[in-house]
């Protein structure tokens, strides 16, 4: 497999797909919901999937595309080479403030993610990673992550997960809101996993991700030496949704066992 040929590929297809979301601020856009009235999609999200995958199926026939609108396949395993695409993660944010939205593309083979992009489509900034190549941040190459104390910590976590009913002890996350540095609430998981792979922030936390939240992120996150988890402390499959948390080397045990509490 030709890996820098697949990935000149893909980021001029992330180029070109950014110049069509920019176009469209300039459009009147169709707003619908899917699963509740707060989950929203627009006719964006679905035409830039269906130009990712109409250009991937026809440059490589015999790859295969997770999409989060659903136009490309029916995917339960990772064999083979497969695509994980998020074609606007932080519809909300794209739909009310035009910003704070990116798109998401991880390229796994056999499981093993071997291209990861991220990117910032209003602010131009591409994060992208190479399996066992490193990441980078446009042309800037990122630097591996030093340990750090929750005391400096800024933590991405959204106020929803604090709410007691749900399946994570939100008593226990209030601890963790009050012991670290500060909280901050991007409405992007891609993004917030980019942040902390380029050191913006020293962890993000998500009680339930799909596979095109994280996929793309986490091959960032791991080519900067941050430790990617569910709640549980076991990897992410890629194929069902999970919970996540990315952060610094030391700081993702000390989180795990201090502040994260799954209810039975
Ligand atoms: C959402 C965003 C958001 C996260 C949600 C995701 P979408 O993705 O990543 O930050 O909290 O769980 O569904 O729907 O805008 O692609
Ligand atoms: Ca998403
Ligand atoms: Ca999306």
């Amino acid at each position: 497999m030709d890996w820098d040929k697949i990935d000149r590929f893909t980021k001029s297809l992330i180029k070109e797909a950014g110049h069509k979301i920019r176009n469209s601020f300039f459009e009147r856009i169709q707003i619908e919901s899917k699963s509740n009235v707060n989950d929203l999609v627009t006719n964006i999200d679905q035409e830039i999937e269906q130009f990712f995958i109409q250009n991937i199926q026809f440059a490589f026939p015999d790859h295969r595309v997770l999409g989060e609108e659903g136009y490309g396949d029916q995917v339960t395993t990772l064999n083979g080479v497969v695509w994980i695409i998020d074609p606007i993660d932080g519809t909300m944010n794209f739909v009310h403030q035009k910003r704070n939205f990116a798109i998401s593309i991880g390229v796994y083979e056999d499981g093993v993610g071997m291209l990861g992009y991220i990117y910032d489509v209003v602010r131009d900034e591409l994060y992208a990673a190479k399996n066992g190549a490193g990441a980078y941040l446009n042309d800037e190459r990122l630097p591996r992550l030093s340990d750090g104390s929750i005391e400096e910590a800024v933590i991405g976590v959204n106020a929803r997960w604090f709410n007691a009913k749900r399946y994570v002890n939100g008593g226990k996350l209030l601890n963790l809101v009050a012991d670290c540095r500060g909280t901050r609430s991007y409405g992007s998981a891609a993004l917030e996993i980019a942040y902390v792979a380029s050191g913006k922030l020293d962890a993000y936390i998500s009680g339930r991700l799909s596979p095109w939240d994280v996929a793309g992120g986490v091959v960032i996150a791991q080519e900067v030496g941050a430790i990617t988890t569910n709640f549980k402390g076991t990897t992410l499959n890629f194929v069902q949704p999970d919970s996540l948390i990315v952060s610094r080397p030391s700081l993702h045990a000390f989180i795990l066992q201090n502040y994260i509490e799954v209810n039975a």
